[in-house]
């Protein structure tokens, strides 16, 4: 049973699909975390990553510079939030190449981690804040795990959000995916609409 948090809490919900259209299982998803949070009180903002067009980091001094207004915006809401959550499907064994630029572009040196040289080692700065890490996938969850580490998912739970500073880091690989049941597809909603109440 998942318990429902009574504090209110600051969700930053980002839909990392490049294709944003709500019969994506993966917008679906966010919807109901969504309507889930809200409806127990928690703030939710969401981005649509299919909806903004963010190219590649393509040099370490692209990633150390200060981000165009757009980025600016999605740092401050992710400064704003204390909970992550993130949502994209597994696209040749990894996140979308869509929702990785966008990555690169909104977690660079100054919100996510200290430049070098500013701090010893790496040093983290998104403590204090919590994440769920959600990938949609073809193949069953438990092969992802098993056969292939979870490759594509502990790339952004572990090698951004964890690294970072974020704790917890919870995940979920839901899988096979590309035409559940509808039976598989409804429950997978109620888990996150119950998961967005609970704020976790
Ligand atoms: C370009 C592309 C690459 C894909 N690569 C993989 C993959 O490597 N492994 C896998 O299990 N599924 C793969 N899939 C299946 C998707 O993960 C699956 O269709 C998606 O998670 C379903 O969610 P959606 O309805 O939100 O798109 C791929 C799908 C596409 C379109």
């Amino acid at each position: 049973m998942t318990t429902i948090r009574t504090d209110r809490r600051r969700i930053l919900l980002i839909n990392g699909h490049p294709d944003p259209h709500p019969d994506r299982l993966c917008s679906a998803l966010a919807t109901a975390y969504g309507e889930g949070a809200e409806a127990a009180g928690h703030t939710v903002r969401r981005i649509e990553v299919g909806g903004l067009s963010l190219a590649p980091i393509t040099s370490q001094a692209a990633f150390m510079s200060a981000p165009d207004p757009e980025v600016a915006e999605i740092q401050a809401a992710v400064r704003e939030a204390d909970h992550l959550v993130m949502i994209y499907p597994l696209w040749l064994g990894a996140p979308p190449a869509v929702f990785k630029a966008f990555l690169e572009q909104v977690f660079r040196y100054g919100l996510a981690l200290a430049a070098p040289g500013e701090a010893k080692g790496v040093k983290g700065l998104l403590g204090g804040r919590s994440a769920r890490v959600v990938v949609t996938m073809g193949m069953p969850g438990f092969i992802f795990r098993l056969v292939f580490f979870a490759h594509g998912l502990k790339c952004v739970s572990r090698g951004l959000l964890w690294i970072s500073g974020v704790r917890p880091v919870r995940e979920m690989a839901l899988g096979p995916a590309e035409s559940p049941s509808p039976a598989q597809r409804l429950r997978w909603i109620a888990r996150m609409r119950r998961l967005g109440a609970a704020a976790i």
